[in-house]
């Protein structure tokens, strides 16, 4: 395995949660970098999504009083210190030799919710041991619907407290970044939870049958399915991928716990808009207690509280995680969390909010030209 391994200390010179972006090229060898920081396709959206947070600036407020200030939130029942969630990420080994057990063990440190990824380096139990109590499982469904129902028995045995079933990428556009990088992915690198699960030779496509619509997208989720794995789990159903107000509707209707505004970090439909610009738009759908969450693009406290201004309750990080993890391991993700909590309150002290709820749209304005 080519990860270097990674010294258990905060390298001198971090002064944000984003110099972990800026370090990782260094801790990571440069196909491994290319395929964490790219996105599909040209990265269209993979840069739309950072671009976006450029379109707002927030509004200072003076003489509040906010000595009184927290970012505390009520989440799936839980109560979690900031918002701040490690979103799935596959194949941690790419990042660290410890991998999911390393981000766990952060998260738990951290007080953040970790949301373990069907295609992990570790075994979910594995990640469960390591993690504190806020874990949530993110599902892809499997061809086999038994093979489904034994991860979904194994993450209640586990005690993750929600399923977040991931619909956005039955397929991936092939990435130009990692392909000009050379980037395969290691043989060591193998979805540790579907081991045990044979995996039948995929059907052979029938003559004039297309490789994407009868291939590709044969196991991909539908509504149909959204409804079977709603019956099939006693634990609350999130529903990430969302960036259609209609889609975040109707997921309301069907009985989603709540919804994840995402396109997966810009690696699904390269060319769809950044999920911040959809934000507003899925809230106003969905109506203001509904759960949404939030990913795509988050580097800083800054970020986070825009996200939230524009609807968001808490917003997931991925590749920031897997930066942090590369430079410096479990500390690196526990710091880095610690660094956006602490930029997201001194954003928060500064716009005159002494808590998340104070975080409306009125605390922005569109950001005007430079
Ligand atoms: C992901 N993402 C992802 N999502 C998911 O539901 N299951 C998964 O297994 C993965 N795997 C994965 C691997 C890598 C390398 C990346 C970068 C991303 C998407 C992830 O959960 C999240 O939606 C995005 O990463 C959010 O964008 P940022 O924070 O990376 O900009």
């Amino acid at each position: 395995m080519t990860v270097r391994p990674t010294p258990e200390r905060i390298p001198p010179g971090i002064a944000n949660a984003l110099d972990y972006e800026r370090l990782a090229p260094q801790a990571l060898p440069a196909g491994h970098f290319a395929y964490i920081a790219g996105g599909s396709g040209e990265d269209l959206t993979a840069r739309a999504n950072r671009a976006a947070f450029g379109h707002w600036a927030i509004l200072p407020r003076v003489l509040r009083d906010v000595r009184a200030g927290h970012t505390r939130l009520t989440l799936n029942h839980a109560s979690l210190p900031h918002p701040f969630l490690l979103a799935p990420v596959a194949h941690g080994l790419l990042a660290h030799p410890q991998a999911e057990l390393a981000s766990a063990r952060a998260a738990q440190a951290a007080g953040a919710c970790l949301v373990a990824s069907t295609l992990s380096s570790c075994t979910l139990e594995d990640i469960a041991a390591a993690a504190g109590p806020e874990r949530w499982f993110q599902l892809y469904l499997q061809p086999e619907p038994a093979h489904t129902l034994d991860l979904l028995a194994r993450a209640e045995a586990a005690g993750y407290q929600a399923i977040v079933l991931t619909v956005d990428a039955s397929l991936q556009m092939a990435s130009r970044s990692a392909l000009a990088a050379g980037f395969v992915l290691p043989r060591e690198c193998v979805a540790a939870n579907l081991m045990r699960y044979p995996q039948a030779d995929p059907t052979p496509l029938a003559e004039g049958e297309s490789r994407i619509f009868q291939g590709a997208m044969r196991h991909a989720p539908t509504w149909e399915s959204l409804h079977w794995l709603l019956e099939h789990t006693r634990l609350p159903v999130w529903v990430k991928g969302v960036l259609h107000p209609e889609d975040a509707q109707r997921l309301r209707q069907a009985g989603a716990a709540g919804i994840v505004v995402s396109n997966h970090g810009g690696r699904g439909l390269d060319g769809s808009p950044a999920s911040l610009a959809l934000l507003p738009a899925v809230r106003a759908a969905v109506g203001p207690g509904y759960p949404v969450l939030f990913d795509g693009g988050v580097r800083s406290g800054a970020d986070a509280f825009k996200a939230l201004a524009l609807g968001a309750q808490a917003v997931l990080l991925g590749r920031l995680q897997l930066y942090a993890l590369a430079v410096a391991g479990a500390l690196g993700v526990a710091h880095m969390l610690h660094l956006l909590s602490e930029e997201l309150q001194a954003t928060m002290a500064l716009a005159g909010c002494a808590q998340l709820s104070d975080i409306t749209p009125e605390t922005l304005m569109p950001a005007p030209p430079c």
